[in-house]
């Protein structure tokens, strides 16, 4: 994707701290191990003999890659280090996109569509992520290994999109506008988290001490003493002297 080469310093950023590497190869084999479930089910439904091989072999697949990133992983994290305080998700995700899908509810057609859309964006960012990984070879060789799969998976999905529907072009707009949508609300969600922390570290030092201090000064100008509880008439008697 053009957008993630302008990008390529940020993302070689992301990916130089050893603990952020080891913390976003975890969340990424989270992201796959889920994607192998949804295939396994995506199996499951289809009526298509052909599509049920293909996708119980993705599954395995995904199931593959979210071992590879956990075992590197921990070799990542083998010294113990807390996880850093920017993982940048929304930058460097990973393969995502089938947790938002209904497998059961989608055509076999619709399915193929999404997932070649997200395949080949998964390619294109594991295609990058080997770029920026020259610094470390054990990272860079699981994203070479895993990299092979999902371009057969962004290949098999396309062909197989084809062989099955003659409006495979249609499918596949509908689709981009399905994950722009996904993309937009993932980001709306974002900027809504970043609001709210700035709106509360403003009311937290800036509003609550300015309301402190008033509340003080308010406070001394208060006038003191135990006849503020007598009543209105006796409280004018202790007013004066006589
Ligand atoms: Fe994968
Ligand atoms: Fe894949």
């Amino acid at each position: 994707m053009g957008w993630d080469r302008l990008l390529r310093p940020l993302h070689a950023w992301i990916w130089r701290a050893r603990a952020r590497r080891g913390h976003k190869l975890l969340a990424f084999a989270r992201t796959e191990a889920d994607g192998s479930r949804h295939l396994a089910r995506a199996a499951e439904c289809t009526r298509d003999r052909r599509l049920r091989a293909l996708f119980l072999r993705h599954a395995g697949d995904e199931q593959r890659h979210a071992d590879r990133f956990t075992a590197r992983a921990r070799e990542l994290l083998a010294g113990g280090s807390r996880a850093p305080w920017l993982q940048a998700s929304l930058l460097a995700p990973g393969e995502r996109g089938l947790d938002a899908l209904g497998i059961a509810d989608e055509t076999d057609a619709q399915l193929l569509a999404f997932l070649h859309l997200s395949e080949r964006a998964a390619a294109s960012r594991f295609a990058l992520y080997h770029d920026v990984l020259g610094r470390d070879p054990g990272t860079r060789a699981v994203f070479g290994d895993i990299l092979r799969d999902e371009e057969f998976h962004m290949n098999y999905t396309q062909a197989q999109l084809r062989r099955i529907d003659p409006r495979h072009r249609r499918q596949l707009w509908r689709a981009r506008a399905r994950r722009l949508w996904k993309a937009y609300l993932r980001a709306a969600t974002a900027l809504a988290g970043i609001l709210g922390t700035l709106m509360l570290l403003v009311q937290y030092f800036l509003v609550l001490p300015l309301f402190a201090l008033l509340a003080r000064r308010a406070a001394r100008r208060e006038p003191t003493g135990f006849w503020l509880h007598a009543p209105r008439a006796a409280r004018d008697e202790l007013r004066t002297q006589y």
